[in-house]
């Protein structure tokens, strides 16, 4: 059983991976728009990902026996002007989430619920690897400049990102 200020919180969470999602859509968009189809196809994948996270901690709130409330997504930017002020963004974006997921355990250990606490670990660790993920792209970004062949051949190697789907059994806690 979830209390209500940890079922509060689980739901808010939900709504910030479907706003993940977004997020990385219009980024998505923004690199189909620049003629950069691995990037796009990245940045789709991660469109996914953020879209099973929010699926997991649903799954997880109907599972204890709350009730799993949606709210309205907001809007994402959609103006972006180039690559490396998007993954700048990314980077940003992920290290305000690994906020939101510690303070989501904090608020696990206070309320006293160990199993809460147990699914967030995989989303602690998850963390650590999307900064990681990004702050590898935006410093090979800065690298290259944003710009010429060295962009097309990061282009290539990201158009090579296969979607790992964190819902299928066995992949996530
Ligand atoms: Fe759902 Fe990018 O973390």
């Amino acid at each position: 059983m979830l209390t209500k200020k940890m079922e509060k919180a689980l739901n808010e969470q939900i709504n910030a991976e479907f706003y993940s999602s977004y997020l990385y859509l219009s980024m998505s968009a923004y690199f189909v728009r620049k003629n950069l189809p691995g990037f796009a196809h990245w940045m789709y994948i991660q469109t996914q990902e953020e879209a099973a996270h929010a699926m997991l901690f649903f799954n997880f709130v109907n599972e204890r026996g709350g009730t799993a409330e949606l709210k309205a997504v907001a809007k994402p930017d959609f103006n972006w002007t180039d690559p490396i002020k998007v993954f700048e963004a990314v980077l940003k974006h992920e290290q305000m989430v690994t906020g939101l997921i510690n303070n989501l355990v904090d608020i696990a250990i206070t309320e006293k619920d160990h199993a809460t606490n147990n699914k967030l670990q995989w989303f602690v660790a998850e963390q650590v690897e999307e900064e990681a993920n990004a702050t590898e792209i935006l410093e090979q970004l800065r690298i290259v400049e944003g710009k010429g062949q060295g962009l097309l051949l990061l282009d290539r190697e990201l158009k090579t990102r296969v979607f790992v789907n964190p819902l299928l059994p066995g992949a996530a806690v």
